[in-house]
């Protein structure tokens, strides 16, 4: 192991950089959008009962590998068998597929800083965002700029800015949320759009719900990428696992049931329609906004802030493999960052296209975003996961000693961990799929 490996300052700020890297996206628009196509309510409580009692699990182990290898995932896998790397190459690529939709929303969100900040407000949202993505120039353009403003942190190497920015853009995010969402449960829709959250119609329930639901619950805590691995190598000895994974989950999922208060009597109020897919949030919140007084100075707040939210994201997801790159090819930083920019920009065009001009170009009955959300998400997280459960619970001697403790607990998760969870994620995968 190395021996100066930089460490978080302190614990606050190990559990503020993991909720910037966790809190993006996937809490403000995917994770309603999923909500709404999945019943709601069922989908609601399967993806609770998931993230707190199976999740969880996974989480300590990254946490706990990054903290007793202090390495990134594909030198942790090599170091506790050679054999292995080739699992944190899989990590790998996950995490360079998933911005190549991720950057697609990330182009949406800075048009929508531009219609806010131009006062150009348009009348109909669900018109206005069908025939804003299905251009051509301007969304693959816009992701390309989303792509580059990320790119630029990993190829400078200089993060310590963004996290100190991060202290004050997440509450401030968190406080705008709590806002958005008390007005909208004044709204007439409110009663309804709460009862399609809250209320479970049993009926709903199906084996792929599951599965997506189980996709979603990794893909907004990034487990099953190696960027958990690579954030736990920096904690400092006497951070506790266990109570920094509950931390990191409370706070993603009180912001991603915000964003559910704040978007689903909207739509209720406006009649969008709950399943109407990725372009959930990008009619439904701007409907809010228009609403509002200083209804510009809302919408342009929110989206700056949704903007800083997925770009420490994003830039997490690009750190990851450009660390992979430069250590495995042994190239440089600027080097290893061009390479994954260039990769991601070839995949990201096509997707950004998928809403229009390739919207009939389909793999597997999907469009390239579609294929890529689904794929990464509800096949290749639950995979990767799965791996990482077996390797820590089956082949670290007395692994779950170190991270859960010698305890009634500690064995209650040992058996979690070396059983129940890869049983649960092998049938989740099997029958889902
Ligand atoms: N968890 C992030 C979100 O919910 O938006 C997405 C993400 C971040 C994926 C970091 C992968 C990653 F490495």
């Amino acid at each position: 192991m190395e021996d100066k490996r930089p460490e978080w300052s302190s614990h606050i700020s190990f559990i503020i950089a993991t909720v910037g890297s966790a809190v993006g996206l996937g809490n403000i628009w995917r994770f309603p959008y999923i909500m709404g196509k999945n019943g709601g309510a069922i989908f609601l409580l399967t993806y609770l009962l998931l993230i707190a009692f199976i999740c969880v699990i996974p989480l300590c182990c990254e946490l706990a590998l990054g903290k007793l290898y202090k390495k990134d995932a594909i030198n942790t896998f090599k170091s506790i068998n050679p054999k292995f790397k080739f699992f944190g190459w899989l990590c790998i690529i996950t995490v360079t597929l998933i911005p190549c939709f991720y950057f697609v929303v990330g182009g949406w969100i800075l048009n929508y800083i531009w219609i806010f900040l131009s006062s150009k407000i348009p009348d109909n949202f669900t018109q206005y965002f069908s025939s804003f993505s299905s251009q051509i120039f301007i969304p693959v353009l816009l992701t390309l700029l989303f792509l580059l403003m990320t790119a630029m942190f990993p190829y400078r190497g200089v993060n310590k800015g963004i996290e100190k920015a991060n202290n004050i853009m997440m509450p401030l995010f968190a406080l705008i949320l709590v806002i958005l969402a008390i007005f909208a449960i004044t709204q007439p829709g409110a009663k309804e759009g709460l009862f399609f959250m809250f209320k479970p119609d049993f009926s709903q329930f199906n084996k792929s719900m599951i599965l997506t639901a189980l996709g979603q619950a990794l893909f907004t805590l990034s487990i099953g990428m190696g960027t958990i691995i690579t954030y736990g190598s920096y904690m400092k000895e006497d951070t506790k696992i266990v109570k920094s994974a509950y931390t990191l989950i409370c706070c993603d999922t009180i912001i991603a049931l915000l964003a559910g208060i704040m978007i689903f009597p909207i739509v209720f109020s406006f009649g969008v329609e709950p399943s109407a897919g990725a372009s959930l949030a990008f009619i439904s919140l701007p409907e809010m906004f228009a609403k509002l007084p200083f209804s510009w100075f809302f919408g342009l707040i929110f989206f700056i802030l949704l903007f800083f939210a997925s770009i420490t994201s994003g830039i997490s997801m690009l750190e990851t493999t450009v660390a992979a790159f430069m250590d495995n090819f042994k190239i440089s930083r600027k080097k290893a960052s061009v390479i994954t920019t260039a990769i991601i920009a070839v995949i990201s065009i096509p997707s950004a296209l998928s809403f229009g001009v390739l919207s009939n170009f389909k793999i597997l009955g999907k469009t390239l975003f579609d294929f890529l959300d689904y794929f990464t998400s509800n096949i290749m997280l639950p995979f990767n996961t799965l791996i990482i459960c077996l390797i820590a619970g089956w082949c670290i001697p007395d692994f779950w000693k170190k991270v859960f403790g010698e305890s009634f607990f500690g064995r209650v998760c040992n058996i979690l961990l070396k059983f129940i969870v890869p049983i649960i994620l092998i049938f989740v995968l099997v029958t889902g799929i």
